[in-house]
């Protein structure tokens, strides 16, 4: 029996790639930079597996170059790179990364914040350049926390992790957006479910945790930055393309809203040049939420699991499209 063929699109750690490596014939693009789509489509040519990462398109051009290709395993929770419905269709089985890194996107989300509130990033950057001239009664005023209403978008597993820390440890009252209500944000933390346009009234800080998908793309533009409040913190650890960039960096220029924290941008990277970078009142993070030692090693753990399930044709321990198995690829 041959050992299958696994295209690793960059390098893992080695917690996920040893599992991998021991059962499977293993390609990893060995640059820093994403394998580019013609490369990626040459690589998984003749592949029973691929393990992507959300820099990688896994589409239907993609798929039908590869007829073996049994299981795509994202190393990520979030799959927008990744076209399911191509792949159940053509019975490619498609697995992620949930749980693991809840906590440390959470942990993010709230740094953000905190940093946008007080102006962090903004009065360290004056510091070292030179403009901390004394204490100053009027320097770098921020916004407080402290029983303040934090408005989650997205009331999913970090969404709740998110208004756990903030409900918690500021006491904020917590208001939210989902399909169906949350019992346990209900119950946990006092948390009311309420429409998009009175969270956005009310929150004094608003943080997105919705999926990128198309009724999501664009959710924020500039009419939803005017309904915001002029004190507001907007903070998004979720997807770039949610935003209307010039539409927000016009709300941070006008201070239609006050700050803003940003893990996620479009495109990633974002080039230096953008105007958001020039706004004292956004700080902007590489997208790093995950970006733990432990929560990357658990995320290759979950991948090499469900890259391993597929190819054997079992279930995938973290199964984003269960409704392929009838169609699966022998
Ligand atoms: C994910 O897993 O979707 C994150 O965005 C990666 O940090």
């Amino acid at each position: 029996m041959p050992r299958p063929k696994v295209f690793v699109a960059r390098r893992i750690p080695d917690e996920g790639l040893s599992a991998i490596a021991a059962a499977c014939d293993v390609d990893v693009w060995p640059d820093r930079l994403p394998p580019p789509p013609d490369a990626l489509r040459d690589r998984v040519r003749d592949c029973d597996g691929l393990v992507s990462l959300l820099t990688d398109r896994v589409d239907a051009a993609l798929l039908d170059a590869a007829p073996r290709l049994k299981v795509v395993s994202n190393f990520a929770v979030g799959f927008n790179n990744v076209d399911v419905p191509a792949c159940t269709q053509r019975g490619v089985c498609v697995g992620n990364t949930p749980g693991v890194l809840t906590d440390a996107t959470a942990d993010i989300a709230v740094t953000l914040l905190l940093n946008a509130a007080r102006r962090i990033a903004e009065s360290a950057a004056d510091a070292k350049a030179g403009r901390w001239l004394t204490w100053e009664p009027l320097g770098w005023l921020g916004q407080d926390l402290v029983g303040r209403t934090l408005g989650i978008v997205g009331m999913g597993r970090i969404g709740f992790a998110t208004a756990k820390r903030l409900h918690h440890g500021w006491g904020m009252k917590v208001i939210y957006t989902k399909r169906t209500p949350s019992a346990e944000a209900e119950q946990q933390l006092g948390a009311r479910r309420v429409e998009l346009d009175e969270l956005l009234a009310q929150s004094d800080y608003v943080s997105v945790h919705a999926d990128l998908n198309p009724t999501t793309k664009g959710l924020f533009g500039a009419a939803q930055f005017k309904q915001m409040k002029r004190t507001a913190v907007f903070v998004n650890t979720s997807r770039g393309p949610l935003v209307d960039q010039p539409a927000l960096a016009e709300a941070l220029r006008s201070g239609t809203i006050f700050a803003a924290g940003l893990d996620v941008t479009d495109p990633e990277p974002l080039p230096p040049e953008h105007e958001l970078y020039a706004l004292p009142n956004c700080v902007i993070a590489p997208h790093v939420a995950s970006a733990t030692i432990d929560t990357r090693n658990a995320m290759a753990r979950l991948c090499a699991n469900n890259l391993l399930a597929g190819v054997r044709g079992e279930p995938l321990p973290h199964w984003v499209n269960p409704d392929a198995a009838a169609a699966r690829r022998k």
